[in-house]
């Protein structure tokens, strides 16, 4: 689980059938060993899976860098091979990019990518996919992405998802974008912060795809918000560069008053200033139901690694 390119259309059809139908109720995992190695800081990632494998009865340790014997000068090398030597799984953060490939390099447990610097965040992405499932399955606006107990699934009318904010650094915009591309009705427009442009290889993918042949990248001037299905909003990633500004667009009261009525917005967390806590109420914004849904995914995705 170190990306999304991987992901078969079956694996994430098998991994949302198992959420939605509570297979994981006699889960146990009783004997297995969760190592959660977060190189860079988290709420979310790192507590949900802890929450997820207590809740199939697993067990869980935590490395702690600070206080770790890389302070005494321990390469990652050895230190990613003594943690795999204490546990079953390793979730691995890292803001280098690179590291979690090499962390592979090391070990013979499966790890998953917790989010490597400014390159995937793929646990995130899967969550996210299965609040828009959810979303378009109960508002009966279009068809669900994936049609549960079939094999093969496509939306089979237009979704059109906005993203907005620092896509050049949010790898939970770089994943999830990834995992849509696979879906063919879904329709991608881009509301970058300011300098915040997509990076290359996301412009690249645009473009080779036909429908992609117009705008894709707007300003907060020029686009028509009332169009979007989904509205992603991310924060301005200040730890990934050395801007210190406030965001240029914030999403408040005035911008969703152009946002249609069945729209959501969503929101990875942590939010900074993008999203105006005013609008926390507003029954599209989904983002804390978004972050409720990481606990269901994470529990079906260690289910499926450590269940044998
Ligand atoms: N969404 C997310 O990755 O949150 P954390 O940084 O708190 O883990």
């Amino acid at each position: 689980m170190l990306s999304v390119s991987n992901l078969s259309y079956s694996f994430i059809n098998n991994l949302f059938n198992s959420v939605e139908n509570n297979d994981l109720q006699n889960t146990n995992l009783q004997k297995k060993i969760l190592v959660n190695a977060f190189f860079e800081p988290s709420t979310r990632t790192s507590l949900s899976f802890e929450s997820a494998m207590y809740k199939m009865n697993g067990n869980v340790i935590t490395f702690q860098q600070d206080y770790s014997s890389i302070k005494k000068g321990e390469s990652f090398k050895d230190t990613i091979k003594t943690l795999a030597t204490y546990g079953d799984i390793l979730v691995i953060r890292h803001p280098d990019i690179s590291k979690i490939k090499e962390a592979e390099s090391y070990v013979n447990i499966p790890i998953i990518n917790g989010g490597n610097g400014n390159g995937e965040h793929p646990t995130q992405a899967l969550i996210d996919l299965y609040t828009i499932h959810k979303y378009l399955k109960e508002k009966k606006i279009h068809h669900p992405i994936v049609h549960l107990n079939n094999d093969y699934y496509q939306t089979t009318t237009k979704v059109s998802i906005l993203f907005v904010g620092d896509i050049m650094n949010s790898r939970a915009i770089h994943s999830l974008f990834y995992l849509l591309i696979k879906y063919k009705y879904i329709h991608i427009h881009f509301l970058p912060f300011c300098d915040c442009d997509p990076p290359m290889d996301i412009i690249s993918k645009m473009i080779s795809y036909k429908f992609y042949n117009e705008t894709m990248i707007f300003s907060k001037d020029n686009i028509d918000l009332s169009i979007y299905d989904v509205i992603y909003v991310t924060r301005l990633q200040k730890e990934r560069t050395n801007k210190n500004n406030n965001p240029d667009i914030i999403v408040d009261k005035e911008f969703m008053k152009k946002v249609k009525q069945d729209a959501i917005i969503m929101h990875p967390l942590p939010r900074n200033e993008e999203i105006d806590p005013e609008i926390d109420d507003d029954p599209r914004c989904v983002y804390y139901k978004q972050m409720e849904n990481g606990v269901k995914v994470r529990k079906a995705l260690l289910s499926h690694f450590l269940s044998n």
